[in-house]
Order: structure tokens, then C-alpha cells, then sequence
């Protein structure tokens, strides 16, 4: 109760800033600011003591986002291959199948934080319906190690007719969990 009041006294201080609220609340550290379905301010490291649901949210975010973009790498990889939009290279293949089902099953742990910045496409609708964001994250785990199976084993040949099913995983959670690109 403190600690709210004294939010309260700050923010009027501050006029009715919501991006120097969240910071306030992310620097006290209660993790509120982040846990909030909302935009959480941040960029400027405000110190927080860590925990479960604070830190940086700006920082959080861009964690989460380089990680994507790791997954967007190799999916183009095995796309353009299984495409014929660019030669075949076995080890390439393989090498891409890999990074997705090595890095598939630690995607969780970037959403966990529930940090949603101005840039983030992640909507609140993921936090709403956990279980089914992770059932799409499950899918999207099954789908790769399957493709990384097939390619070991069999190489392009093999793993080809499974690019199109992965990659079904990927938009089965784009569709109903990333917003529009921001402006
Ligand atoms: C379980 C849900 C889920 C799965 C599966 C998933 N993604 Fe994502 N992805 C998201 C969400 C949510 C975001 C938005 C993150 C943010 O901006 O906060 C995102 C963002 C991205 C981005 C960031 C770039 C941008 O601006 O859109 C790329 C690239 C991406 N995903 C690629 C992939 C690829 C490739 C796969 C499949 C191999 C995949 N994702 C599977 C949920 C998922």
C-alpha cells in the first residue's frame, strides 16, 4: 500500500506520464510495470533488481526479437531451398533445420517476461490464452526436430517435403498472436 501511494504521488507529480509511471514501478521493482498487458516505457535500464517478472522491458523485447530474427534466418534458408530459389547445399540444409529445432524449445522463454513495448507485434491475446500460444510453440517444436530427423538422416531429399509443414507452425502462431509491423 506504500509503495502504491507513492506511485500515486509521483505520477501526479509527473503530470500523467504512463511511460515515467512504468519506469518508477519498474525501478521499485515490483515487476508490475512488466506483468501489465501494456506498453512498459523502458529503454533507459532503469536498474531494476531483476525477478521473474521485471527488468528492462525494451531490453526484453529486443532479446526476443533477435531470436525471431534468428529463426527467420533459416527458415528462409530451407524455404528458398525447398523453393529451388537458391541451389542446393546439403550442409546448409541441415545447418538451418538445426538452429530452428535446437532453438524451437527455448522460445517460451522470451514470452514469459510478457513484456509487450511500442515495437513488439506480440499481442496480449498470447498472455490471455497461455496454453494455447504454448500448444502452437509445442507444434512448432514437433514439426522442426521431425525436419532435423529427416535431414540427418535422409538429407534435402528427405527433409524437403517437411519445409512446408514447419513453416505451417510458424504462421499457425503468427496468425492469431503478432500484430501489425508498427509504423
Ligand atoms: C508460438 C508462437 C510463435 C511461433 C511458433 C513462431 N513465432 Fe515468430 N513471433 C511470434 C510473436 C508473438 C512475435 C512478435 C514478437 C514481438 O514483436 O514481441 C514473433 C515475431 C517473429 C519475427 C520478428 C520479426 C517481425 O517483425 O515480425 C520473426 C522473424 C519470426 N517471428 C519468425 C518466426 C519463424 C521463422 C517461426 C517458425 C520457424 C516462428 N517465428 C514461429 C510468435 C511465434
Amino acid at each position: 500500500m506504500a509503495i502504491l501511494s507513492r506511485i500515486a504521488a509521483v505520477t501526479r507529480n509527473k503530470g500523467q506520464d504512463m511511460k515515467t509511471s512504468s519506469r518508477i514501478l519498474a525501478s521499485i521493482g515490483t515487476g508490475i510495470a512488466c506483468t501489465a498487458l501494456v506498453a512498459c516505457g523502458g529503454g533507459e535500464g532503469s536498474g531494476d533488481a531483476g525477478g521473474s517478472g521485471g527488468g528492462d522491458a525494451q531490453q526484453a523485447f529486443e532479446a526476443r526479437d533477435a531470436y525471431m530474427q534468428e529463426l527467420g534466418d533459416a527458415i528462409i534458408v530451407l524455404n528458398e531451398m525447398a523453393g529451388e530459389q537458391r541451389p542446393v547445399d546439403e550442409a546448409a540444409f541441415l545447418a538451418a533445420a538445426r538452429t530452428i529445432s535446437d532453438r524451437a524449445p527455448d522460445m517460451l522463454e522470451y514470452f514469459e517476461n510478457q513484456t509487450i513495448v511500442p515495437m513488439s507485434r506480440t499481442k496480449p491475446e498470447v498472455f490471455a490464452n497461455w496454453d494455447d500460444f504454448t500448444s502452437k510453440h509445442s507444434a512448432l517444436v514437433q514439426a522442426s526436430s521431425a525436419l532435423t530427423a529427416a535431414a540427418s538422416s535422409g538429407g534435402f531429399a528427405a527433409g524437403r517435403p517437411l519445409v512446408v509443414p514447419l513453416r505451417d507452425t510458424c504462421g499457425g502462431c503468427h496468425r492469431p498472436y503478432r500484430g501489425p509491423e508498427p509504423q
